[in-house]
């Protein structure tokens, strides 16, 4: 592997929809309670880095009915009519508790689209595997959302191998595949390939598209010991661990200075994308965009996702 030049395209799942081999994701564009939607960055911003990422051939985008309320469809929707260039959307629906019976997806798809100004939802995902409904009743609401018209694909989020074979075979039995599974994935998060749903992904011809590809922010290498990350991020990591991070964001320098100088976030990202996942990084800004678009276009060697492999085992 070598430097390849320019972004790839690749297949989402069997569906027949191609998406570039890195998305974006836009829970930060319109999320004040959790990302500082509105006081630290707005509008201006968030414009901004979604026409650096056109620009950049990113054009596939992940939003969900939850984040900001709907502020962050709004917000992406309005960009995309006023872009007038295609786009692949992504969007979830949340099995909130009372949402008992499978047809609420067709109302929440209704309203997604609404808040998106758009026609179609490209792919629409189960935000999660929550009970009380089974993994098979929002199969079957996907399913109708598809025949009705509203959605163009079908993926689920956090489901784990069990669920995921399972959404697979309702799906199948409605004739339609299911596109992808949406999980937590970065080199700070190694969950799926440790409990095989990496694995059985690639089986099942289901696209794994990373979310927190830069486990938030911490991949950067702007958060230390003495720049700790502050707010309800934080909590993911205690102070002790950053002699850790500090240590394997050492590690992404070195790796990205042997590939033109590729900054710890860069590589972070390319080791997502040899593991033949699809990363969604979010971005604030035109220069986090920027940034983070310069993750694609080259390769990670062979040793070198292995030495990143064992500084995280
Ligand atoms: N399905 C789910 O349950 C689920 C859960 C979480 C996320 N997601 C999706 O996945 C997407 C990405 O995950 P995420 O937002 O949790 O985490 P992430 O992509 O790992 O981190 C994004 C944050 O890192 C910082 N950042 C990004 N690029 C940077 C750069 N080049 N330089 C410096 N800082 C940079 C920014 O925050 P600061 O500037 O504030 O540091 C940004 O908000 C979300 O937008 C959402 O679409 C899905």
């Amino acid at each position: 592997m070598g430097d390849v030049g320019v972004l790839q395209r690749v297949p989402l799942g069997t569906t027949g929809i191609e998406i570039p081999e890195l998305g974006v994701g836009v829970w930060q564009w319109g999320d004040a309670s959790f990302w500082g939607y509105g006081r630290e960055y707005g509008i201006t911003e968030i414009r901004a880095a979604f026409e650096v990422c056109m620009a950049r051939g990113l054009d596939f985008f992940d939003t969900a009915e939850v984040y900001g309320s709907g502020a962050s469809e709004r917000n992406l929707g309005d960009f995309v009519r006023a872009g007038g260039r295609p786009v692949v959307v992504a969007s979830k629906f949340f099995p909130y508790p009372w949402r008992l019976r499978s047809p609420s997806i067709l109302g929440a798809a209704r309203a997604s689209l609404q808040r998106l100004g758009l026609e179609k939802i490209d792919l629409y995902q189960i935000h999660w595997p929550y009970p009380p409904r089974s993994v098979e009743t929002w199969m079957e609401g996907l399913a109708a959302a598809a025949g009705e018209g509203l959605i163009r694909a079908a993926g689920v989020s956090n489901y784990s191998v069990s669920q995921t074979r399972r959404a697979h075979a309702a799906l199948a039995r409605r004739g339609l595949p299911l596109a992808s599974n949406q999980v937590r994935f970065s080199l700070l998060d190694r969950g799926p390939e440790r409990s095989g749903l990496l694995e059985a992904c690639r089986e099942l011809k289901v696209t794994l598209i990373a979310y927190s590809p830069l486990a938030q922010g911490y991949l950067t290498g702007k958060y230390t010991r003495l720049h700790p990350m502050r707010g309800l991020r934080s909590a993911r990591l205690g102070g002790p661990s950053y002699a850790q991070l500090d240590r394997l964001v050492g590690l992404l320098r070195e790796i990205g200075s042997g590939h033109e100088g590729r900054t710890p976030a860069q590589v972070a990202l390319n080791w997502v994308l040899c593991k033949g996942a699809v990363p969604i990084p979010g971005a604030k800004t035109a220069q986090q965009a920027e940034e983070n678009a310069g993750a694609v276009g080259w390769r990670l060697t062979p040793d070198e996702v292995r030495a990143l492999d064992t500084a995280t085992a």
